[in-house]
């Protein structure tokens, strides 16, 4: 039998792999553990739960409807990254400006975290995957102060950590500290996760295409072009590729990630800068992606390259196996 490693021993053993101070990696990733721990045991139960399933009637800053499981994932991620100490502000999908620890642990924190509680949520009361996504930065500011905007709106490229929990056919956290990815799936019934996906690489190319195909008319013709692209016959570059869209990005991103494939959220003419978000969505996906040989761009950027202006800044995005970005590149280029 091969030796059986769980996340806590791998955070021990990669403390070296943490540019920074040893039990700050392992407390702000047991902070996220926890609260996945106990995300997991509420979502397993959301079918059954009145309460927390269905819409809360209320919206958030981008007028979206907020579900119930949304707030309350929120708060208990905010609540679990407080209690240790290391963070000296959160910034969340669910929250229209930045949560600031004012109290002299919370200005003392070297690290700002940005989440996006729920990903997916329209998904949640059809029993689909969905999932959490979280980047966590070292401060700018300085330190026993309280934190400020800049901490948040730094390029993609300073993360120091980023990762997803899918809350699939099994629950896994995939996470990067700047030193490869690595997969680890959840044993509910002795609350411990193991390591089960050892340094993932994307496959170079892939024959999966993922995209809300339904929007194509107010797609550019570039996009288009792309996705006729995808949809014709050529064996050399196993074309058409397959069409795989869940509509949690957690889901597609991941399928993606393990089989080979580009995952594409564009900028359309009702959505001018796309729909998901820089800060909180894309940034973390984009150096998970890269940590495993892939890419991740906007068309024309590196999604890590990018300078936020705001919060909830909205960019396209397309990430996935490298030779299949390259591609959509030259396509969307004209090149
Ligand atoms: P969230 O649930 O955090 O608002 O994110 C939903 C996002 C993303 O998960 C998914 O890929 C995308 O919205 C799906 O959008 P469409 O329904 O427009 O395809
Ligand atoms: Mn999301
Ligand atoms: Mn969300």
């Amino acid at each position: 039998m091969n030796k059986i490693i769980t996340l806590g021993e791998f955070i021990i053993q990669k403390q070296a792999d943490f540019p920074y101070a040893k039990g700050e990696l392992s407390r702000l990733l047991s902070a996220i553990r926890l609260a996945t721990k106990v995300l997991n045991s509420q979502i397993n139960k959301a079918g059954l739960v009145d309460d927390i399933l269905g819409g809360m009637g209320t919206e958030n800053i981008q007028g979206e409807d907020q579900k119930k499981l949304d707030l309350y994932a929120n708060e208990l991620f905010i609540n679990a990254l407080k209690a240790r100490n290391e963070v000296c502000g959160i910034a969340s999908e669910e929250e229209d400006r930045s949560i600031i620890f004012e109290n002299e642990v919370g200005q003392n924190g070297k690290y700002v975290v940005l989440i996006d509680p729920i990903d997916g949520s329209s998904n949640i009361e059809v029993n689909v995957s969905i999932g959490t996504i979280f980047a966590i930065y070292r401060r700018v500011s300085k330190i026993g102060t309280p934190a400020t905007t800049k901490d948040f709106l730094q390029e993609g490229k300073q993360q120091v950590v980023a990762g997803y929990v899918i809350f699939g056919s099994s629950t896994m956290l995939v996470f990067t500290t700047g030193n490869g990815v690595n997969g680890f799936t959840y044993d509910p019934s002795v609350g411990v996760f193991y390591l089960s996906h050892p340094n993932i690489k994307i496959p170079k190319t892939g024959n999966i295409y993922s995209i809300n195909e339904g929007q194509y008319e107010y797609f550019s013709p570039e996009v288009q072009s792309y996705i006729k692209y995808c949809k014709s016959i050529d064996s050399k570059t196993n074309r058409p590729y397959t069409g795989r869209y869940i509509g949690s990005m957690i889901a597609d991103f991941h399928r993606n990630l393990l089989k080979g494939g580009i995952y594409m959220y564009p900028a359309s003419s009702n959505l001018p800068n796309g729909k998901l978000r820089l800060l909180y969505e894309c940034n973390p996906m984009a150096f998970l992606v890269e940590q495993a040989g892939g890419a991740a761009t906007n068309g024309s950027t590196r999604i890590l390259d990018l300078s936020p202006k705001e919060l909830h800044q909205r960019t396209p995005f397309f990430a996935g196996s490298p030779e299949m970005v390259n591609q959509l590149e030259v396509i969307l280029q004209g090149k």
